[in-house]
């Protein structure tokens, strides 16, 4: 991968098809088929002191925070950590309460998100234990943790974050399983998780293909006058995402919700100019999600929902492919980095330096 355009007419998209190569990339090497689990050489912490940590803080911006929300989930559900992830300009502002037993996690691509390092400069001061979860190698976050993993995605050029925000979701995999296998996560569910791994690059191929069909409901969504973004459990970090990337590159509002909030106050914005993007995991709250998109079509919401299989309560689904629900959010972001991308070409926006944004925020 290179600055060169390969072609493309922006890169945007040269990095949104990269991520085949990429999520490859932050995979390799790194797999431990012995003993199912993986190899985080720079973590700098033996199998004691990982299994010491008591709580996990992950902090980073954006769409940095966002690939942290869903690490934040991967670390319980796979490591039965108590994890989560907070903006780190409102952690720095808030004077938090820093425990020795907490392991804290600065998510950046460049690394130099002033914000992220000033929260990560306070986190040292009171002697915690940081890890850095970066793109840039030698950025200022990567030298001043005390340890971390690279995420490999390769130079970003684009003020949106698309491969990198990829990668971040999947090293945060590699991390949840390490720590899940020095507890109890079982072999065989090492093992599930390791193959489910492997076809990511695969399954992302399989829905650039789609590319097409994608570009198409992205004409047809670009008159809306504000987007509803839903999403439970690991739905909701996807909706985050998608409804940053689409504000960020098409300049339509967009809002995101958990699926469960809807009823307590967004659904009044519900009519059929505010359509909603529904992500709906084949999980065990996907009867919980087709109630939601009910509710939403008897206000006269359109719908789009991306999911494992047609849904016939929205008016067009985006079909990801299936993988272990654990990584789920991980490949349903992807076709919303298509829509969002398309919709802001529909719109004739200038896409890979969006009006009032920085690619790297470097001053408070
Ligand atoms: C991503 O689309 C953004 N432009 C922005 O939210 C970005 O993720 C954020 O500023 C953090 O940047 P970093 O990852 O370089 O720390």
């Amino acid at each position: 991968e290179s600055y060169d355009m390969g072609g493309h007419d922006t890169y945007m998209h040269k990095e949104i098809t990269e991520q085949v190569e990429s999520v490859d990339r932050v995979l390799r090497g790194r797999i431990d088929d012995r003993f199912a689990t993986v190899r985080l050489g720079g973590l700098n912490m033996d199998a004691r002191e990982a299994r010491g940590v008591r709580r996990v803080k992950i902090l980073g911006c954006g769409s940095a925070y966002h690939a942290g929300m869903i690490g934040a989930q991967l670390i319980e559900e796979l490591a039965r950590v108590p994890a989560d992830a907070e903006p780190a300009s409102e952690f720095r502002y808030r004077n938090p309460v820093v425990d020795p037993d907490t392991l804290y996690i600065a998510v950046s691509q460049s690394g130099e998100t002033y914000d992220t390092l000033a929260a990560v400069q306070e986190l040292k001061r009171k002697g915690a234990r940081v890890l850095g979860v970066v793109n840039v190698v030698g950025s200022a976050i990567a030298r001043e943790t005390d340890g971390g993993v690279y995420v490999h995605a390769g130079p970003e050029v684009c003020v949106v974050s698309t491969k990198c925000f990829t990668n971040t979701a999947v090293a945060f995999a590699l991390l949840a399983l390490h720590l899940g296998r020095v507890r109890d996560l079982s072999v065989a569910d090492g093992r599930r998780i390791i193959e489910g791994l492997r076809r990511l690059p695969g399954q992302i191929a399989e829905i650039l293909g789609q590319e097409e069909a994608i570009a198409k409901l992205a004409a047809e969504y670009a008159d809306a006058t504000s987007m509803m973004f839903v999403g439970r459990v690991r739905g909701y970090p996807v909706a985050r995402e998608a409804a940053l990337k689409l504000k960020e590159v098409s300049y339509i509002h967009a809002e995101a919700y958990p699926a469960s909030e809807l009823k307590h106050g967004p659904l009044a914005l519900i009519e059929p100019a505010v359509p909603t993007v529904a992500v709906l995991p084949e999980d065990e709250l996907l009867e919980k999600n087709r109630a939601t998109l009910e509710e939403i079509r008897a206000r006269g919401g359109r719908i789009l929902a991306v999911a494992h299989a047609e849904q016939e309560k929205a008016d067009h689904t985006i079909v990801v492919p299936r993988n272990e629900v654990e990584l789920d959010p991980i490949l349903m972001s992807v076709p919303l980095q298509l829509l969002a991308y398309h919709t802001a070409l529909v719109l004739g926006r200038d896409i890979d330096r969006p009006r009032n944004l920085a690619k790297s925020v470097t001053v408070e």
